[in-house]
This record gives structure tokens, sequence and C-alpha cells, in this order.
């Protein structure tokens, strides 16, 4: 039975903060820091008018809309997000109320559940959908899967730079068009404290262990993937998309996973002339010893043509998207998913059959390795999306306006209502709390 995801709609947060013009003066700080160091050009931001329940809604209805869907065709939604209001009801069932306004016919047949585990819970509702249809219980229906979150910092955090707001809707089924996944799966998992938000919005982030934590879990994550699906290597994907907190993470990830998969391989060979062998640690007295020679390896293997041809492929297409919008949690690796395949069809490339390296993580902390493949359909399922549209009519906010939307969304102090866009058509909030309405 082939089960994976048919259909993905987004829906990016009304504004826009340009990193480079807007932020980086109001911080001091020299712009490179963020277009080159972090990668990241833009964030995308809610208008007052957003929450996650209203970003949630529109995706799903988008996708509902475009797939021709209604309520009974739907057996399951679940809402991962990291920025809950709620500690009892789940966010897909404020999400179900939205679409039930709209549509004829109700989603009460429909389970309807929460996911909790930072950033990879998307990935995890994703799973459940998959061993829900596996399982033969769907009764023949979709489920839909909405990643929403708005990924903000306190003011002053390293964090600040890298937020953004955003919705993922996916629908999974059987026989899908657009990406089919592996029964296998990878996991690397592990009690950390380096990101967390123990009754409170804002998280207390150790970025810098952050990093290390991620590119551990996501290492341990490739190697139980190993040790279930066979050695993969970096030829056999066409695209490997990661969670994004920010681009300049996923440059480390990729190198650590492009040295994970090409050892004892003939592209070691063929760089050995140049770069030496990959250390092995039982070829050193001390860790650290180890540690530097790996660290100088590295430093020698980014520096390659083989791995900036590797890189530029597999890669950089994965990160178009999160360039312009910033992390959005739990819908950020499933951003990334549809960035690769929309450069696919820009550079004309017939994806079918293609393979992908799916990296989720999420911090606290874990990760997980799966594989996909592109299915026929998945040109028409991409040159239906708005994604460009959405982010070409987001509205620029000066600092002053930034300073003041992130109050707004800071749940310890009053909404200020202040009317910054005018949405038309949408669900948007009412500022009574987290009931929405359409306009
Ligand atoms: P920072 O410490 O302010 O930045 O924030 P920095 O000083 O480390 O600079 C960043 C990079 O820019 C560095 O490059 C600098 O060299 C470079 P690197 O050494 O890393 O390659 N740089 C420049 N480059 C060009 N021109 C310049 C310039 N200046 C500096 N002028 C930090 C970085 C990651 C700490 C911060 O953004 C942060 O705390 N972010 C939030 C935490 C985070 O995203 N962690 C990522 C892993 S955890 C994760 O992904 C999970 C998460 O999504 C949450 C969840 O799962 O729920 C966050």
């Amino acid at each position: 039975m082939t089960v994976g995801i048919d259909a993905m709609e987004i829906h990016a947060g009304k504004l826009r903060l340009d990193l480079a013009e807007t932020f980086a003066p109001a911080m001091d700080e020299d712009p490179g820091k963020y277009t080159k160091g972090l990668g990241l050009h833009a964030s995308s931001f809610p208008d007052v008018h957003e929450d996650i329940v209203t970003m949630g809604a529109n995706a799903a209805h988008r996708l509902m809309e475009r797939k021709g869907l209604e309520p009974d065709d739907i057996g399951r939604i679940d809402v991962a997000t990291e920025s809950a209001f709620d500690n009892s009801k789940p966010v897909s069932t404020y999400i179900a109320g939205c679409l039930e306004a709209v549509y004829e016919g109700d989603f009460h047949h429909a389970n309807k559940g929460e996911r909790k585990f930072a950033c990879i819970s998307g990935t995890q509702s994703l799973d459940d959908a998959y061993n829900w249809i596996r399982a033969g219980r769907n009764r023949g229906r979709a489920a839909l899967v909405i990643a929403t979150d708005t990924a903000l910092y306190a003011r002053g955090d390293a964090g600040e730079a890298t937020q953004g707001a955003g919705a993922v809707a996916m629908l999974i089924s059987e026989d899908p068009d657009l990406v089919a996944l592996s029964q296998e799966q990878g996991f690397g998992s592990a009690d950390e404290t380096d990101f967390l938000k123990p009754n409170q919005q804002f998280p207390s982030v150790d970025g810098k262990r952050s990093v290390q934590v991620y590119l551990a879990r996501m290492r341990e994550a490739l190697e139980d993937y190993e040790s279930v699906a066979g050695r993969v290597y970096s030829e056999e994907f066409r695209y490997v998309p990661f969670h994004t907190p920010f681009p300049g993470m996923v440059r480390k990830a990729a190198l650590l996973g492009y040295r994970h998969m090409t050892r004892g391989t003939a592209i070691e060979d063929d760089l050995e002339p140049a770069i030496g062998r990959q250390p092995l640690p039982d070829e050193f007295d001390d860790e650290s010893g180890y540690r530097d020679a790996v660290r100088e390896y590295m430093d020698a293997l980014k520096e390659t043509e083989q791995y900036g041809e590797w890189y530029d492929n597999a890669i950089e297409p994965t990160l178009d998207i999160a360039r312009h919008v910033g992390n959005w949690y739990t819908g950020s690796v499933h951003v990334a998913r549809l960035s690769a395949l929309r450069r696919a069809r820009e550079d004309g490339i017939d994806a079918t059959g293609e393979r992908l390296l799916v990296g989720s993580y999420g911090s606290g902390a874990q990760a997980e390795i799966h594989t996909e493949t592109v299915q026929e359909e998945w040109e028409t399922e991409l040159a239906a999306l708005s994604i460009d549209d959405q982010l070409e009519a987001r509205r620029d906010i000066s600092f002053e306006e930034y300073e003041e939307i992130h109050d707004a969304h800071n749940h310890a102090k009053d909404d200020e209502f202040d009317a910054l866009t005018t949405p038309s058509g949408e669900f948007v909030r009412d500022g009574q709390g987290p009931m929405n309405e359409r306009t």
C-alpha cells in the first residue's frame, strides 16, 4: 500500500520584516550576519488578525477547496504546534469549527488531536496519519495534518532574527499525488534542555548548544535509519530537506550528512588526494585530537568541488522559501520539501520517482529520518500552489510596526487591535480570545 502526502498548502503570515534593511540597523548589526551568516533575508509575521488557528484554517480551507473535498472526505484532523493556547481542547477543534462555518457538512465523525514535540511534531502527525491509514482504520477517508506556529522569541534574544509565522496543511492518503512515505524511519531522541518553554510563551534558548544538539540527534537518526533500511548514499537522493530554523543551520547539517553518506565510498577515494581520508576514532589517543582532525577534514571537505556540487543540487533548493519566511517551527521541514519541488518545477526537472531524504527535528530533543518518493502528479500539485503570490502580497513593516506587532502577540500584554492589514474572505481573529470568525 502506498501512503503519503496527496497535497499541500501553506498560509504565510501577512507581514514581512526585512532583516537586512529594517532589523539589522535597529539591532546595530552588520546585515551580513543575517543574510550570509544565518542565511535569512526576511521573516513572515502574523498581523493582528492572525493566529495559529486562522493561519491553519486558511491553509486547510485552501487545500480542501483546491482538492474539491467536503468534511465527509476527512476522517482525522491533527494539528502540530508548539504555540498552543489551550491546555485542554486541541487546536484542531478550533480549526474544525472555522471550517464547519463554510461547509455544509461537519467533522463530527473525525478524530481530532494535537501533537506536541517542538518542531518535529509536524512530522509526528504525518506519521500518525500514515499509521492510521496503513492500519486500515480510515474507512476510505484521508487525514488532514496542519502544522501551525508563530515562532516568536523574547525581544533581544539571539533567536529574534530567526522568527517566522505560518501554517502548512497536508492531506495524507492512499495513492498520494505528491510524495509516498517510506515505511522505514530512524530516530535520535534524548532529554535535552537547550530550548524549552515551561509555562512561558517565549522560549528559553541556549542558541549555540541548540545547534550542537540538533547535529547530534540528526546523526543518531541517520544511523538508526541505516540500521533498518541499510546504508544511505549521497547520490541516491535528489533533494535532502532538513528542518530549517535558519539556512545556516542546514549548512552545518548538510556537511555532516554528506560526510556520513560518503564514508568508505568512491567519492571518498576521489577526494583523498586533495583532503585526505576521513579520520577514524581509533587512530587517535584522545577525544580532542580526534575532534580537531574531524574539524580539519570537514573544513577541507566544504571547499571541494564534489561537495559544492552536491550541496547546490540537493540542499540549496530546499532553502529558497525559508530564506524569505524564517522559522515556522512545526511547518519548517515541510516548507523545505515544497521549496525543493518548487525549484524542480522551475528548473524543468522531471522529479517523478526521485527520492528525498527528509530530516525532521524538534528541540527537547528528537530527530527523525525517513525517505519519500516523488509521485507522478507532483507537478500538477506544485502548479496549483499560491506560495509565490502569498509571499509577494505580504506587507513590509517598519521596525516600529514590528515592535507593536510583537507586543500584540505577547500573551502577557493586552492585545491592541490596530488594523495593520484589512483581510477579506479569510478566517481572522476577532480580538476576543481564541474564537475566530470569517470575514
Ligand atoms: P548569534 O549567536 O547571535 O549569531 O545567533 P552568531 O554570532 O553565531 O552568527 C551567526 C553566523 O553568522 C555565524 O556563522 C557567524 O560567523 C556569521 P557560523 O559560524 O555559525 O557559520 N556572521 C556573519 N557572516 C557574514 N557577515 C557577517 C557576520 N556576522 C556573523 N557580518 C543563534 C545564532 C543560532 C545562536 C541564534 O540565531 C539562536 O539562538 N537561534 C534560535 C535557536 C535555533 O534556531 N537553534 C537551531 C537549532 S535548534 C532547532 O532547530 C529547533 C528550533 O526550531 C525549535 C524547535 O524545535 O521547536 C529552534
